[in-house]
């Protein structure tokens, strides 16, 4: 890809991946079907539909909407327990099914997870889980095999807030028999849209102060509508590609009760972001200055921002800091970045910010990064995803055309990135 001058222009955002795929689960529990709309064209949910296909789901798309039923006769007696293993390592949606799968029959088998290589990611909050929802949960080379002619309410509480595993118990508890208490529960929107579409579906779901969430099981739930909010991540990281480029992209879309915390980091570095309920944009005339950034939980600052603003840190005048908390491994990507110019150091320390779970770990998790640096084109391997996105970012304001390969990883998780960068100016030729 060539680099690119400043990027301008307008970007509407659709609901995130990692919100679609977990109602197209939830959709299993339905005894209709059920629509999410404003839906994102995004790999991962290529990957999901084909896993419900293969267990006797019907998943129709039109334009923003996903729609999802029963293939066979409306008793749900036509699903298959076992998500085929071809499905290993796609994504982290299987282990998110076996609480469905269970309620409707009895039993399940789903493969291993992926997702991006960030760190182990265990899924052990989630065995435990449902373990204490009272399956039978036993974890083999290739994948994990559960089992429940019914689920009970239980006491839980996460030894982390996990995303998935609240998603896990709220799935799984939605239809189990008596109260379910959930404590140290994840917040984060996605969390809260899932559990409001849970909630359309007829679940009986309390969101209580201090992280906990209660549900009282259902024996049935219908099937819903529900129109997903704007996807923070994207969101973000097209406000970073204005910013890095001396540019400014308007981002319409995404709440801005999402990204407030994002919108404050861009201030501090002397960003000017205005703000309507219609669209939010960020433009630095006279350029940005350092931070010193903590990823944390919601409403800290996402764990999902961290790889933009690595980049962005690169183009702000002074020494920077960031502290990842939320993933051991999460720095995989700097070795792409630091090939292309960016100056990074990484550190096995929390710098930046209090000590956090991986402090007596040797997870390198903090990056001290020096600005301003003369970014080079160069030819990378994106690892994943996000720090697929950052490697465009870089690659926007290096000095020569850069190579990317590996670009499938921005494909599942953003929506039609580059139709968007062409509309703001950046060219990305496919090899
Ligand atoms: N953890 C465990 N055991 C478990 C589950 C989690 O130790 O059983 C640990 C993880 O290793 C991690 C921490 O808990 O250190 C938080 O993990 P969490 O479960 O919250 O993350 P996740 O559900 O696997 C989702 C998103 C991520 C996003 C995180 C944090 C999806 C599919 N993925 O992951 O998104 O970064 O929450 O908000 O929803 C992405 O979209 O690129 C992405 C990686």
């Amino acid at each position: 890809m060539e680099p690119s001058g400043a990027l301008r222009g307008d970007i509407g955002v659709r609901g995130s991946k990692n919100a679609v795929t977990k109602h197209m689960v939830a959709a299993m529990l339905g005894d209709g079907p059920s629509t999410i709309r404003n839906a994102p064209e995004v790999g991962d949910v290529d990957i999901t539909a084909a896993m419900l296909e293969a267990i006797g789901f019907a998943v129709t798309r039109s334009g923003g909407d996903v729609t999802v039923a029963l293939a066979g006769p409306a008793s749900g007696s036509a699903v298959q327990p076992r998500v085929p293993e071809a499905f290993t390592g796609l994504n982290r949606i299987p282990i998110l099914m076996i609480g469905p799968l269970l309620h409707l029959t009895g039993e399940a088998f789903v493969p291993l997870v992926g997702g991006d290589p960030i760190g182990r990611r265990p899924v052990d909050f989630h065995v435990a889980a449902l373990r204490a929802l009272g399956a039978e949960v036993e974890a083999g080379p290739a994948g994990i095999t559960a089992r429940a002619s019914r689920l009970y309410g239980a006491r839980i509480d996460l030894p982390y807030p996990s995303v998935g595993a609240t998603e896990t118990v709220l799935l799984s508890a939605v239809r189990a028999e008596g109260k379910t208490v959930l404590r140290n529960a994840a917040t984060e929107p996605e969390v809260v849209e899932l559990a409001l579409f849970l909630q359309r579906m007829g679940a009986h779901i309390e969101l209580s102060p201090d992280r906990r969430i209660v549900i009282e099981g259902v024996p049935r739930l219908r099937g819903a509508s529900r129109w997903l909010a704007g996807d923070r991540l994207e969101a973000f990281s097209y406000l970073v590609a204005g910013l890095i480029t001396r540019g400014e992209v308007r981002v319409h879309g995404c709440p801005q009760d999402r990204l407030v915390t994002a919108i404050t980091t861009l201030a501090t570095m002397g960003a000017q972001v205005d703000i309507t309920d219609e669209w939010i944009t960020a433009s630095a005339p006279s350029g940005l200055r350092a931070a010193a950034v903590q990823t944390d939980t919601h409403p800290g600052f996402m764990t999902d921002w961290q790889q933009p603003l690595m980049v962005l840190f690169t183009q702000a005048e002074g020494m920077s800091v960031l502290h990842e908390t939320v993933f051991e491994n999460r720095l995989v990507y700097v070795p792409a970045l630091q090939e292309m110019g960016c100056e990074i150091e990484t550190f096995a320390a929390c710098l930046g910010g209090a000590a956090c779970r991986f402090h007596d770990t040797n997870a390198v998790h903090s990056a001290v990064i020096r600005g301003v640096s003369k970014l080079r084109g160069a030819d990378v391997t994106l690892p994943d995803v996000r720090a697929g996105f950052s490697a465009v970012l870089a690659a926007a304001v290096a000095d020569r055309p850069s190579v990317l390969r590996g670009i499938h990883h921005i494909e599942r998780g953003y929506h039609r990135p580059f139709e968007q960068f062409a509309s703001l100016g950046l060219t990305i030729r496919r090899g």
